[in-house]
């Protein structure tokens, strides 16, 4: 008798957890848009069962945030090792997640050898090189890897012509278009990207790669769409967004914004993300997603973070200070900027389930 209260009790709380989780099932971005989402990520986090369950659980799309560039797998002429690369497949795959490929070609994190020996090759085998690269790869990860960034950032920092990397210096300013023609003969169904930084924040390198477009489209160069980096400041220019994406649509072409982080400390001075740095954050977000969820359909590629955690960023690093640009905080609860993320996508577009 007296353990009666203590039953019902605990059958009651078992409704209460029942019922609560059947009413209100808590969104998960992969599930509310309608376009894949992504985040880039590494094997040794995917290890951890925290990080593990929640890129699980939210993200449609994962990208390789270093293991599928060539310092990874290129280890010696005409030798590769996909391991690493291989265990993101694995995850993506008992997930039901797609992969979007980066990058094949990159003048920055070349492994140690090629940066030692790149000089000494005469164009030619370099040329040779690099193609047997470019399609032992895209052959490897042949329906796994649905689309490539093929060349990462080949335009010049102030967006005026060619960077003046080794590569452009021996192969010449057509070099993109043939690693293009080299991807596309070694996998005829894959999407090929071009990836750049800063191409909504600068209109000359803007004009610079819609010029290098409207010459591939010209010449029957397979290319099917533009990656926009996006490590943008609170800053960010919504009317050059705009425009970005209507110049890029307009070729016919789909926009990835592929590495989105929004820095939230520019001047480094902050010790802490303020409530209103947040929220401007989420602000810029919903922005940003109700303006790309606008883009036709077959438009819109994904939305890939840099990033899970603001305690993952390569930000940190890369200006020597805390910046907490990602969706989610070091312990995974949700920033403003997530709920900034569900908010764009509000009323845009027909909900997937
Ligand atoms: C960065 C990674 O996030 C870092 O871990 C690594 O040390 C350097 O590269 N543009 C790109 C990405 O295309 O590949 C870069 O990723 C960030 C800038």
């Amino acid at each position: 008798m007296r353990l009666f209260p203590f039953f019902s009790s605990l059958g009651l709380l078992l409704v209460m957890i029942i019922s609560n989780g059947l009413d209100s099932p808590e969104p998960r971005l992969r599930s509310v848009a309608n376009f894949p989402v992504g985040v880039a990520v590494s094997p040794q986090r995917l290890a951890q069962t925290d990080y593990a369950q929640t890129v699980g659980s939210e993200f449609s799309s994962l990208t390789a945030e270093n293991v599928m560039k060539p310092q990874y797998i290129w280890a010696a002429e005409r030798e590769y090792d996909f391991s690493a690369g291989d265990s993101v497949v694995a995850f993506a795959e008992n997930h039901s997640q797609q992969i979007h490929g980066h990058t094949l070609v990159w003048h920055m994190m070349k492994p140690t050898w090629l940066r030692n020996t790149i000089e000494s090759y005469d164009s030619a085998t370099l040329e040779n090189l690099l193609r047997d690269y470019i399609q032992s790869v895209v052959k490897h990860y042949q329906g796994k890897v649905i689309s490539w960034d093929v060349v990462n950032e080949a335009i010049a920092s102030e967006g005026n012509g060619m960077r003046n990397s080794f590569y452009h210096q021996k192969l010449g300013d057509d070099y993109v278009a043939r690693c293009h023609q080299y991807a596309r003969e070694a996998d005829p169904d894959a999407l090929l990207f071009y990836n750049d930084y800063d191409v909504v924040a600068n209109p000359e390198k803007l004009k610079t790669i819609l010029a290098m477009v409207d010459d591939f489209q010209a010449r029957n160069i397979p290319i099917d769409g533009i990656g926009l980096q996006m490590h943008i400041g609170l800053d960010f220019s919504l009317d050059q967004f705009q425009h970005a994406l209507e110049e890029v649509s307009s070729r016919n072409l789909k926009v990835h914004l592929s590495e989105v982080d929004i820095r939230a400390n520019p001047d480094g001075k902050s010790d802490g993300l303020t409530e209103e740095a947040a929220q401007k954050q989420r602000e810029l977000m919903a922005d940003i997603v109700r303006i790309y969820s606008q883009l036709p359909e077959k438009n819109k590629f994904a939305i890939t973070f840099w990033g899970l955690r603001d305690s993952d960023s390569w930000l940190t690093q890369h200006t020597g200070h805390s910046q907490w640009p990602l969706p989610f905080d070091e312990n995974y609860g949700k920033k403003p900027m997530y709920q900034g993320f569900l908010e764009g996508l509000e009323g845009n577009q027909t909900k997937l389930d």
